[in-house]
């Protein structure tokens, strides 16, 4: 199955159970919205989840991009991303959750045909008819605690929650979720029937929901059989392209491209670098790949990257930008970050920075001089013609 015929069988599994189809596409939340991207497929759903009906009904089914920060420092590891897409389904106050896990697990088994036995599940300890559902359907069941509620934030619609687990280790299933990493969570159903106001209390919800979440990507590697979300025909033109042109470890490569990739996408939803919001969160982000790029030779240049796997992430996501827009931003970028660099070389050449740099130095650094304390601790510690360290 390639990625699309993955979105393909989610959207009509659900489509034949009811739900209507709705748009999710843009990054951007409304702008009645704090947060500066849509982190999760439920975000957008937010007022329907707590009462107001949706003009589609009360069975809704969608694919998300999202974008998440959050997992920045776990980007190069076989399954974490910065935007990635989320296949999403919603009862609004219709159906109840042993449904929901029926179908989900009727899904998977019958449409993306993964083996029983490759199969685990967490649940909310308290949560019995969820306990009683899986018990029912054969699979493993592990009671926790904190690891199966969810929220998308100290406030607003969250519950307890039922994890689904793959397992991904060579030979047969070991351990539980909670003790051996190889067992990798790819899908949420979430029992989304509390509402937690400011002051932290929890109100139960006018109507009980479902809000089911899976990472599109981390499937779709599962379905290929493959090691990772980089090796799936999502990342292929980059995988393909990106290590020819810079000799970077496998980590390197992987940031490089999830951090290209998530740029494209960005720029595709319409946002620019800035110093400010959705703009600064852009901007570090190529400031970070360029880090990473540059950590070994300074020398290396966004300028030699090819347009074929900018073409494929914008064909993908159905933006209408062109490569050429794309190429011309990063090259901005790198020009304003090469300024930063030598601004910070100066900066750095001083007497007092010539220890090891203290918390003080580095807010110092950050706040006067606008010098990130990523570039600080990577490229600029780098020896250079023009700094003695
Ligand atoms: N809201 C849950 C999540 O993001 C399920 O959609 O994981």
């Amino acid at each position: 199955m390639n990625t699309d015929d993955v979105v393909r069988t989610f959207l009509d599994f659900y489509r034949e159970r009811g739900h209507e189809p709705i748009t999710g596409s843009t990054l951007l939340p409304p702008p009645s919205d704090p947060v500066l991207f849509t982190t999760s497929g439920m975000h957008p759903l937010t007022p329907y989840l707590k009462g107001r009906p949706h003009p589609q009904g009360r069975r809704l089914v969608n694919v998300q991009r999202c974008l998440r920060t959050t997992d920045l420092d776990e980007v190069g590891d076989p399954t974490h991303l910065t935007v990635f897409e989320m296949l999403g389904s919603w009862s609004l106050g219709d159906y109840g959750h042993p449904q929901s896990l029926r179908w989900g697990y009727e899904l998977l088994r019958d449409g993306f045909g993964v083996p029983h036995e490759k199969l685990s599940v967490t649940v909310f300890d308290s949560d019995l008819q969820s306990l009683d559902t899986w018990r029912e359907l054969g699979l493993p069941v592990e009671p926790t605690q904190d690891e199966n509620w969810w929220s998308n934030g100290p406030t607003g619609p969250c519950g307890p929650d039922s994890e689904i687990f793959y397992w991904t280790g060579d030979g047969p299933p070991q351990g539980s979720p909670t003790s051996d990493p190889r067992w990798v969570e790819i899908w949420n159903h979430v029992h989304m029937r509390h509402d937690r106001g400011d002051d932290g209390e929890l109100v139960p919800l006018r109507q009980v929901n479902v809000d089911t979440g899976m990472g599109l990507e981390r499937l779709v590697s599962i379905l290929q059989g493959r090691g990772s979300v980089y090796e799936t025909d999502l990342f292929e033109p980059w995988m393909r392209l990106v290590p020819p042109l810079w000799d970077l470890d496998e980590r390197s490569v992987r940031v490089v491209c999830d951090h290209l990739r998530s740029t494209v996408v960005v720029l595709g939803d319409g946002v620019r670098p800035s110093n400010t919001g959705r703009g600064y969160v852009l901007r570090r982000l190529v400031r970070r790949l360029l880090t990473v790029l540059r950590r070994d030779d300074p020398s290396r240049t966004l300028a030699d990257l090819p347009v074929e796997p900018v073409e494929h992430t914008l064909d993908h996501f159905r933006q209408p930008l062109g490569a050429d827009a794309v190429r011309d931003v990063l090259g901005d970028e790198e020009r304003r970050f090469d300024g930063l660099l030598e601004r910070g070389r100066r900066v750095l050449s001083r007497p007092e920075f010539r220890g090891p740099l203290s918390e003080e130095d580095y807010r110092y650094l950050h706040d006067t001089h606008g010098l990130p304390r990523e570039l600080v601790a990577g490229s600029l510690s780098e020896p250079s013609p023009d700094r003695e360290l």
